[in-house]
């Protein structure tokens, strides 16, 4: 029997974006916009209109996720639907309103509420406006939209984030073109990363002198930790290896928990001569205000080698000019989604909180397998039948316990996600949920990897 510490959370993610749908929402988000203008490019054209109906049907989700043995559940309040006026951040009483009642049915079911404040989807008219998160002014509406979520929420809801994974929006929408507006831009991105860290560090300063810490609120950082490993031991690859993990994962841990930049990434950066700008008064409020836990996702390992190209060939800033993937050969892959089945590296992630981050507390705040086509493991009794899923979550919990008695200081594990839900370009493609979710009619089921996580829930391990 593996027992994890006592209280641990057991529960599952979902965004605002990716489950509500967009029904009553005055503004759209960078997702709505793009699924508007572009639908061909979401899969089977299914967009974020419906997603899964949790706007209509929370009450209905929420007791499904009891069912499956959640504790706690992270979910966001979308910006787009909270802030009826973008400037001057009046609210708008509907969404107040869905939103208390959210929170209060989360905790009439028992479960810890975790409320993250972005997912990706900043409302579309700050990116047309002032290029989003490009500019320092956005930086401080979110400030405000932040603020308004503490004094209407903060009563109840006890544990907040300021991001999911904000490298995605770096990449997605500066980098690789995978997300709206699909630049490719390696000035622009890096400036943003700079932004989005330094509206981290400003919320959780609101958040503090709002006085939540001394109601017993707690603010962090979602991150998705990729670790990164070497294809060999030779010094190029190692070398990759170092300004991939500098890059990927540093840029944001490091001042979320030490309060400033890793140097090396900051002189790098002015070789390159891309490096971002900045107000006086910027390092102070990022070395005052760190996180008091952390988040991690994790999905797949980042593999990588030296780079084919040298770096200082001709051609416009990219930071992946330091290192390119390296496809291991021989891996074990989740074949729908292409990523990578790695359950060591929860050791690993664990281990280096504990050694290299002051073993903050921290939780997997995601993990899990997104998988095509479910019905065909349906059994007689109508249950998806994800066994596939059960032995991921097992081999990522026996490693992750390991982490734990090694003395890594972590509270809890949630998967991706409690019921399915629309997942960006992927819309609908791979499922990740304990709950199945017929698309058309909106009927949800237990899958038995659900009914399988109560039992773990109860045992507080398995
Ligand atoms: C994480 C995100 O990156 O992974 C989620 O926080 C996302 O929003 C999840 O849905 C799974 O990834 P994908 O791309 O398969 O949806």
């Amino acid at each position: 029997m593996k027992e994890f510490p006592k209280k641990f959370w057991w529960g599952a993610a979902t965004s605002g974006p990716q489950s509500e749908g967009r029904f009553h929402k005055k503004h759209a988000n960078v997702f709505d916009y793009h699924y508007e203008i572009e639908p061909e490019k979401f899969y089977d054209q299914v967009g974020p209109d419906t997603a899964s109906n949790f706007y209509n049907d929370y009450q209905n989700d929420l007791s499904l996720m009891k069912k499956v043995g959640m504790n706690s559940l992270r979910t966001s309040i979308q910006w787009s639907r909270l802030i009826d006026d973008l400037e001057t951040n009046t609210v708008n009483s509907d969404a107040v309103d869905f939103y208390n009642r959210v929170i209060d049915t989360i905790i009439e079911q028992g479960m810890v509420p975790v409320i993250n404040l972005h997912h990706f989807d900043l409302p579309v008219e700050l990116y047309h406006k002032y290029g989003g998160w490009e500019s320092r002014h956005v930086v401080d509406l979110f400030v405000g939209f932040a603020q308004k979520c503490f004094e209407l929420f903060g009563d109840r809801v006890k544990f907040w984030t300021t991001h999911n994974e904000p490298m995605v929006v770096v990449e997605g929408e500066y980098l690789f073109q995978f997300h709206y507006p699909n630049l490719v831009d390696g000035k622009k991105a890096v400036q943003v990363a700079y932004h989005l860290n330094l509206a981290s560090a400003k919320a959780v300063q609101a958040f503090r002198a709002m006085g939540m810490s001394e109601q017993g609120n707690q603010i962090g950082i979602v991150l998705n930790l990729t670790p990164t490993y070497s294809a060999s031991d030779t010094e190029g690859d190692l070398e990759a290896a170092r300004i991939a993990e500098l890059w990927n994962n540093k840029m944001f841990l490091e001042p979320a928990i030490w309060g400033h930049f890793p140097e090396e990434l900051e002189k790098l950066l002015i070789k390159d001569g891309v490096i971002w700008q900045t107000e006086a008064e910027d390092s102070t409020i990022i070395a005052e205000n760190t996180i008091d836990f952390l988040g991690v996702n994790f999905y797949h390992p980042n593999r990588v080698k030296a780079p084919d190209v040298a770096p200082n060939s001709v051609g416009s800033w990219m930071p992946d000019r330091y290192y390119d993937n390296f496809d291991m050969p021989g891996r074990r892959v989740n074949l729908d989604r292409g990523w990578e089945i790695y359950p060591e590296a929860m050791y690993d992630i664990a281990i280096n909180i504990k050694d290299n981050y002051k073993n903050i507390p921290w939780y997997v705040s995601e993990n899990g397998m997104g998988v095509s086509n479910e019905d065909r493991f349906i059994g007689v009794n109508g249950v998806i039948e994800d066994d596939y899923r059960i032995d991921f979550v097992k081999e990522h919990l026996e490693w992750l316990h390991k982490g734990i008695e090694a003395g890594s200081n972590c509270f809890g594990y949630h998967m991706w996600t409690p019921i399915d839900c629309w997942s960006w370009l992927n819309a609908y493609k791979n499922r990740y949920g304990f709950i199945s979710n017929n698309i058309h009619t909106q009927v949800k089921t237990i899958k038995k990897s659900g009914y399988w996580f109560r039992t773990v829930s109860e045992n507080n391990g398995f």
